[in-house]
């Protein structure tokens, strides 16, 4: 089974109108009314669908999301059964502080085969390489850009690694610099931090830190499609991490996830542009029409572009 080239059309118009309700709150410095603009655009259009969609990643759970939690059913009930991950608006600041690289971004694979991931922190890692066993989370930074060094046949002054500017990554940050290997820093947005290893043009060659687990499974997804690699691992620092963990079925608290334990089988992902960034444009208003940018990939047909919309608004 796979899923039908026709949906990818419409999720792209999904995240594109939602990237367009966002637009309107850039610089606006209102992180809530921003989010709340993208996920109303959103659910509306999911559920206009012809999809028996469930919410795998959302907004959180149902007590504390009214919209787009997770289990949330989306669609008119009357198609393929898809687990949908939503990020509706990723990179907040981004859009509150009028900060390029903010997206809306989505990912649907077939039914149980998408990631249930909770709302913790996750180490992630992600290379240009496919699996081989070159870059590991439980391997040192000295150990993954050596080996990295070596399969890219690159020295390590000439690669470059993506990593959020943050405390946690003293030392992950300390160790490249002395590897002499070039860092590029993130204030946020680790989905777009980890894609800029699917294409040499955006000169990285490492992602890896910690951040969003929701987030990580959504790159995954567009990994995949690239035949990249990525491994996640979450990190569960409350009990009450750890219980609702244990809800979604994970009892190994300390397990490394491999890419094809995140995502499986086929996938569409979709993440258009709100402001532009390094992966897309940001939403152009032109007149009465908007112009979107949207990375999309569809992993059994092996579609891989940026597709342009210029819509009426
Ligand atoms: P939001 O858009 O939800 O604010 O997420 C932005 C983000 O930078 C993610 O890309 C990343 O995974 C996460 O926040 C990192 O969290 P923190 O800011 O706590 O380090």
């Amino acid at each position: 089974m796979t899923i039908d080239k026709k949906f990818i059309e419409q999720f792209v118009n999904i995240t594109s109108k939602a990237a367009l309700s966002t637009s309107y709150l850039v610089g606006k410095n209102d992180k809530i009314a921003a989010d709340k603009a993208a996920v109303d655009s959103m659910r509306t259009e999911l559920n206009k669908m012809n999809i028996k969609g469930r919410i795998v990643i959302g907004e959180g759970e149902l007590d504390e999301a009214p919209m787009l939690y997770i289990g949330e059913t989306v669609g008119m009930k009357n198609g393929p059964e898809l687990d949908i991950a939503v990020d509706p608006l990723e990179g907040t600041n981004f859009v509150a502080n009028n900060l390029p690289g903010a997206l809306c971004v989505i990912a649907i694979s077939e039914k149980n085969n998408l990631f249930n991931a909770p709302e913790t922190y996750m180490q992630k890692i992600s290379t240009r390489t496919k699996g081989e066993n070159v870059v590991d989370l439980d391997y040192s930074v000295k150990k993954n850009i050596s080996n990295l060094s070596d399969y890219l046949n690159k020295n390590p002054e000439h690669l470059t690694a993506c990593v959020m500017d943050r405390p946690r990554h003293s030392k992950i940050i300390d160790d490249l610099k002395k590897l002499k290997v070039n860092i590029k820093l993130i204030t946020d947005g680790d989905v777009s931090g980890a894609l800029l290893v699917t294409n040499e043009k955006y000169n990285v060659d490492i992602f890896l830190g910690t951040g969003g687990g929701p987030e990580g499974v959504l790159a995954a997804a567009a990994l995949d499609a690239f035949d990249c690699s990525f491994q996640g691992r979450f990190l569960f620092e409350s009990d009450n991490d750890k219980i609702r963990a244990k809800k979604m079925g994970i009892n190994d608290f300390n397990k490394k996830y491999d890419l094809k334990e995140i995502v499986s089988g086929d996938s569409i992902f979709c993440a258009t542009g709100i402001t532009s960034g390094d992966l897309v444009s940001g939403i152009k208003i032109d007149g009465n029409d908007f112009i979107s940018e949207t990375l999309v990939t569809h992993k059994s047909s092996g579609f891989k572009k940026k597709v342009k919309l210029i819509k009426k608004i």
